[in-house]
């Protein structure tokens, strides 16, 4: 069972700056799963602390395999939790695409995201890794990493919306949708 999400774009716990993680403890190994239920039950491509209630600088994401040519396979990810995320190198160019939030939802629009980058974190075992990113990707880095800042995408878009109007996006509910429900 999934955690309650927390919603709404003035919610304090969600406009806090996260806390650094100081020690990996059993109790937020323990966390870990259950905020990755709590993403796939929302049918969320990533999921960060704040928005399940801690000020911890602590995400979960899905990391999709390489796409062939402009399309990305929803169906073909792995998970990975990132504590203490740190961005420390992005490309200058950015890409413009439609996003939306777990913490807000019905809401979408498009943000500008840088298109490459590096995250540096620790894993749940405590070994810090170094992941390259672009595209997709990168740009769930970017949001979660944001959510640990205390900033949430609706800041960020230009023009918002109620429906979501790209195919990709559409496209990806509509996949998390049919995994959610050959799950069940
Ligand atoms: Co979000």
């Amino acid at each position: 069972m999934g955690l309650p999400i927390v919603k709404g774009v003035d919610d304090k716990i969600l406009r806090t700056v996260s806390k650094a993680v100081k020690k990996i403890d059993k109790d937020l190994v323990k966390l870990l799963p259950k905020m990755v239920d709590t993403m796939h039950e929302a049918n969320g491509v990533g999921l960060a602390a704040p928005q399940i209630g801690l000020n911890i600088r602590v995400f979960v994401m899905k990391i999709f395999g390489p796409s062939r040519g402009k399309k990305i396979d929803y169906d073909n990810y792995s998970v990975q939790e990132m504590i203490n995320p740190e961005i420390i190198e992005m490309d200058k160019r950015m890409i413009n695409e439609e996003e939306g939030c777990l913490s807000v939802p019905g809401v979408f629009g498009e943000v500008d995201r840088h298109a490459r980058l590096k995250v540096r974190f620790q894993n749940k075992k405590g070994m810090t890794l170094l992941f390259e990113f672009e595209g997709l990707n990168a740009r769930i880095v970017q949001h979660e990493t944001d959510h640990l800042n205390g900033i949430l995408c609706v800041d960020k878009m230009k023009r918002k919306d109620t429906e979501p109007q790209s195919p990709r996006l559409k496209k990806r509910e509509e996949v998390a949708e049919k995994t959610l429900k050959a799950r069940k």
